[in-house]
């Protein structure tokens, strides 16, 4: 079994986007800018947003960081999002997700111009990506393209089952692995909350992208020898030998698991780290074709 290692991949990509910065600022390229919006406090949309502007700092992008409450209306949070779109010094636009219950993330997403949709949310990207047309691939499906590439993990004709089903991580997924090119070029089956006697499908599978969103839910009964396992969960458990009384975990049971496979993504630093070496790659490329604008 090898790890596929979130810390060694995503530290490869960064340097090559440092130096990429700073290429493109000696040629006279404006700083990459990223904004992002965070509505509320969740604890867990606070710390993925802190990580994201701590990586800019690290790769030599400009960052803001707009707080917003969780009582702002929709049409408030939209107007804010428009301002960005107006905002020249703003190359990439990010909304944190979930979004408070009183407010469409859709509506919201929409309103994002698909030039700075960095995300990779709004149905321009999507559809472009269904299309195979160049776009903003959204970050943690892109993260997990460019870590099976760093591997040269060759995925032509393996079964890929894509457990959930999100418009963020399951349905991109499914599109990426079967599209034509390598990493892709694999027969997918995509599964989700609904599908029956799920094992079945997972049994005969050679890459299983577990997304589902639930501690430890894929288990070693479940996993075919040689399997690879792309594990994207990050769960919070219970743990009392913590200091913190809780850790974080995936939705594949790791520890019986990874003596079967092939390869496979530890949680944390694993798929986590990958979604932000996306994000970036992502808000380069939006500062790039602005500045040819
Ligand atoms: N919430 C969970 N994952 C993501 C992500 O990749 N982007 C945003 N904006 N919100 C998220």
């Amino acid at each position: 079994m090898q790890l596929l290692d979130g810390v060694l991949v995503s530290g490869h990509i960064k340097e090559q986007i440092k130096q990429e910065v700073k290429d493109w600022q000696a040629g006279g390229g404006k700083q990459p800018h990223l904004a992002a919006i965070l509505v509320g406090n969740n604890p867990a949309s606070e710390a993925y947003v802190g990580s994201k502007v701590k990586h800019c700092e690290e790769l030599g992008f400009g960052s803001t960081l707009l707080r917003l409450p969780a009582n702002i209306t929709e049409a408030q949070l939209i107007d804010e999002v428009n301002k960005l779109n107006n905002n020249d010094e703003v190359d990439g636009i990010l909304v944190q997700l979930p979004l408070p219950n009183h407010i469409s993330p859709d509506a919201v997403i929409n309103a994002i111009h698909p030039d700075k949709d960095v995300d990779g949310f709004h149905p321009i990207s999507q559809g472009r990506m269904l299309l195979g047309q160049p776009t903003f691939l959204p970050a943690t499906p892109y993260g997990i393209m460019l870590m099976l590439e760093y591997y040269k993990i060759d995925t032509t004709g393996m079964h890929c089952v894509v457990i959930g089903r999100s418009n963020i991580v399951g349905t991109p997924m499914t599109i990426l692995m079967s599209r034509a090119g390598n990493p892709g070029n694999a027969t997918v089956t995509m599964c989700h909350s609904k599908t029956k006697n799920l094992k079945d499908f997972t049994r005969s599978a050679d890459i299983i992208v577990a997304a589902i969103g639930r501690p430890r839910y894929v288990t070693a009964d479940m996993v075919k020898e040689g399997a690879i396992i792309i594990d994207v969960g990050i769960n919070r458990v219970d743990d009392a030998t913590k200091k913190s009384g809780s850790r974080l975990v995936g939705d594949v049971d790791f520890d019986n698991v990874a003596p079967l496979c092939s390869y496979i993504t530890p949680v944390p630093k694993g798929v986590g780290l990958m979604t932000i070496c996306g994000l970036m790659k992502n808000t380069l490329l939006a500062a790039k074709l602005r500045g040819k604008k």
